[in-house]
C-alpha cells in the first residue's frame, strides 16, 4: 500500500469507527486484538484509579521576568488512592503519577492543544491501545482513554507525546511528567521514601530575549538533535536542592531531546546506583560516572551523611567524546554548552543536620537472567542496523511507516528474542554518532556490548558509564558499537514501536513496528 492509499484508507476506516490497526494487517488479527483486550475493555471492571490528564498551552516564570509560553500536562485524580497524582510545583513540567502493581488504571486524555497529541507510557508494559503509537493521537479538542493494569515492577517511567513528527517539538514545549510504581518487594526494603525519595528531570533548553523557548528553527538542521545552552532540573534553571545530612533516593531522568550526559558528583565521590530504567538491580553498582542518554533513568542512593551545614556538591556532567557527527561539528546550536563538555546540572546544599541510620541495602532486588540460548532465535540474532545517509536517520534502512511491517519485524507472541543493534555504517562515517535505543513494551537486558577496532580512544570516555546489569528499556549505542539485548515478548499482541530517543531522529522517522502475533 502507498503512504497515500494507507493514510486515506486509515481516514476512511476512522470515519466508520473501525480499528485502524487490526484492518491495515491481516484480517485475522481482530479476534487476537479482541480476546487480548477483553481484560482491558471499557466499563468491563471499574478502574482502580482514574485520572484525568490535559494538555494545553499555558505560561510558567522560567526567568527573571516575562514567563514563558509553554505547553503543559496537568493531571487531576478522579479515583484512587490520595496522593496518586502530584504536581511539580512552579513548573512546566506535568504531574508524577504514583502507581502500584496490580493497580487497573484509567487515563482520560484531553487534548486542549491547538494540534494532534497521543500519549506513551515509556517503559510501561501495556497493552497497544494504551501505548500511544502515533495512529492513536488525537485531533485538537477531543478526548481518549487509555487503559491498563500496572504490570511493571516498582521503578521510575515517565509519560510524553508520541505524535506523528511532532513529538520532539512537544516534549520540547513541556510535554512530559513521571510514573513512579511501586511494588512489595520495593516495599519490603528500607530505602529512602517521601521527601527523600525526589525525582530529578534534566532537560536542556534556549530562550530567546523574551524568555521563550527556542527550538531549532530549520528542519534540516534536525538531524543532529537539538542542543540547548541552558540546563533545566525539575523545569527550573541553576537548581539548588536544600538537602538535609542524610541519605536521598535520586530519581533522575533524562527529559532531554538529544543531549547525553556524563553524570559525576563535583567532589570526585563515586556514585551508588540502586536502579535503571526498569527499576531496582539486584545489588548496588558503584561507578565514578554514569552516562545517561534521552530516555533513560538512573536511581541513586545518595548519601550526605558525614557532610557539614553549608557543603555544597555538584552533580554535573563531565567530559566526554564520540556521541556527535563528525560532520558539521559546532553548528550553532548548543554552542555555550557543548555536548560532552564540562557543565554544571544541579547543586545540593547541606541546609540541615539530621540523624539517619538507615543501611544499604546489599541486595536490592531479584533479577531472573535471560539466557541467549533460551531465545527462539537464538542462532539467528534479529540485527538492527542504525545509519544516517543524507541526513536521513534509519533503522534498517527505512524509515517510519505507521502501520506496516516487513518480515524480521513480526515477533511470535510469549518468545524471547535476541535482538542486536548495529551502529557500523563505515559507507557514512561522518555521519555516525551515538543512537539512543529504545523499545516499546516489555524491559529487556543487555546481553553484551562489542565495539569496533578504531573508536577506541573515544570510547575510553564513556565506556565504564553504561549501567548495563538491571532491566533497560532504552539503550546507548555508541559509534562503532554493537549491543546484543534479550527481550520477551509477553501479554499483548499488535504493533509496538522501537526507535532512537533522540527526539529529533524519531522525528525524522527513525522508527519502526514490530508486530507482535498470537
Ligand atoms: Cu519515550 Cu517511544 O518513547
Ligand atoms: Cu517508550
Ligand atoms: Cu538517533
Amino acid at each position: 500500500m502507498s503512504d497515500a492509499a494507507d493514510l486515506s484508507r486509515r481516514t476512511f476506516l476512522r470515519s466508520i469507527g473501525l480499528s485502524v490497526v487490526a484492518a491495515a494487517v491481516a484480517p485475522e488479527r481482530l479476534f487476537a486484538a479482541d480476546e487480548q483486550n477483553l481484560q482491558d475493555r471499557p466499563g468491563q471492571s471499574e478502574p482502580d484509579v482514574e485520572i484525568g490528564m490535559t494538555a494545553r498551552p499555558a505560561e510558567v516564570s522560567i526567568l527573571p521576568g516575562r514567563s514563558t509560553k509553554v505547553w503543559m500536562f496537568s493531571g487531576e485524580l478522579v479515583k484512587g488512592p490520595p496522593g496518586t497524582v502530584t504536581a511539580i510545583p512552579d513548573s512546566y513540567l506535568g504531574p508524577i503519577l504514583r502507581l502500584r502493581q496490580g493497580q487497573k488504571v484509567r487515563v482520560r486524555f484531553h487534548n486542549k492543544l491547538p494540534e494532534s497529541c497521543v500519549i506513551h507510557q515509556h517503559g510501561m508494559h501495556v497493552p497497544e491501545k494504551a501505548d500511544g503509537h502515533p495512529r492513536h493521537q488525537i485531533d485538537s479538542g477531543q478526548t481518549s482513554a487509555y487503559e491498563f493494569t500496572v504490570m511493571n515492577r516498582a521503578g521510575t517511567y515517565w509519560f510524553h507525546p508520541h505524535t506523528d513528527k511532532r513529538t520532539a517539538e512537544q516534549a520540547y514545549f513541556g510535554l512530559a511528567g513521571l510514573i513512579l510504581v511501586t511494588d512489595a518487594e520495593e516495599q519490603s526494603l528500607d530505602l529512602p521514601r517521601d521527601e527523600h525519595d525526589i525525582p530529578v528531570i534534566i532537560q536542556d533548553r534556549s530562550f530567546d530575549a523574551q524568555n521563550q523557548l527556542r527550538y531549532i528553527a530549520h528542519r534540516h538542521d534536525r538531524w543532529r538533535g537539538f542542543l540547548g545552552d541552558r540546563i533545566l532540573v525539575n523545569g527550573k534553571l541553576d537548581f539548588v536542592f536544600p538537602l538535609a545530612t542524610r541519605v536521598y533516593r535520586l530519581r533522575i531522568l533524562n527529559g532531554s531531546n538529544s543531549r547525553i550526559y556524563k553524570l559525576t558528583w563535583s567532589d570526585g565521590s563515586p556514585l551508588t546506583v540502586i536502579g535503571t530504567d526498569g527499576g531496582l538491580l539486584e545489588s548496588p553498582e558503584v561507578r565514578n560516572y554514569v552516562m545517561l542518554a534521552p530516555g533513560e533513568r538512573v536511581d541513586l542512593w545518595a548519601d550526605f551523611r558525614g557532610r557539614k551545614l553549608g557543603d555544597e556538591i555538584t552533580l554535573r556532567s563531565s567530559p566526554f567524546s564520540g556521541v556527535m557527527p563528525m560532520m558539521g561539528m559546532g553548528g550553532g546550536m548548543g554552542a555555550a554548552l557543548p555536548h560532552g563538555g564540562e557543565y554544571p546540572i544541579m547543586v545540593i546544599r547541606i541546609a540541615r543536620e539530621e540523624a539517619d541510620q538507615r543501611v544499604l541495602p546489599r541486595r536490592l532486588s531479584q533479577i531472573q537472567r535471560y539466557r541467549p540460548q533460551d531465545a527462539t532465535n537464538a542462532k539467528t540474532p534479529r540485527s538492527i542496523h542504525l545509519s544516517m545517509r543524507g541526513m536521513a536517520p534509519q533503522l534498517n534502512g527505512r524509515s517510519f511507516e505507521m502501520t506496516r511491517v516487513t518480515r524480521d519485524e513480526i515477533i511470535p507472541l510469549n518468545t524471547l528474542q535476541l535482538l542486536e543493534f548495529v551502529n557500523r555504517d563505515y559507507r557514512a562515517r561522518g555521519m555516525m554518532m551515538a543512537h539512543p535505543m529504545h523499545i516499546h513494551g516489555q524491559q529487556f537486558q543487555v546481553l553484551n556490548r562489542e565495539m569496533a577496532q578504531g573508536f577506541e580512544r573515544q570510547y575510553a570516555t564513556v565506556s565504564q558509564g553504561f549501567v548495563d546489569n538491571g532491566w533497560k528499556d532504552t539503550v546507548l549505542v555508541m559509534p562503532g558499537e554493537k549491543v546484543t539485548i534479550l527481550k520477551r515478548f509477553d501479554h499483548y499482541t499488535g504493533l509496538f514501536l522501537y526507535h532512537c530517543h533522540n527526539l529529533e531522529h524519531e522525528d525524522l522517522d527513525m522508527m519502526r513496528n514490530f508486530l507482535v502475533q498470537a
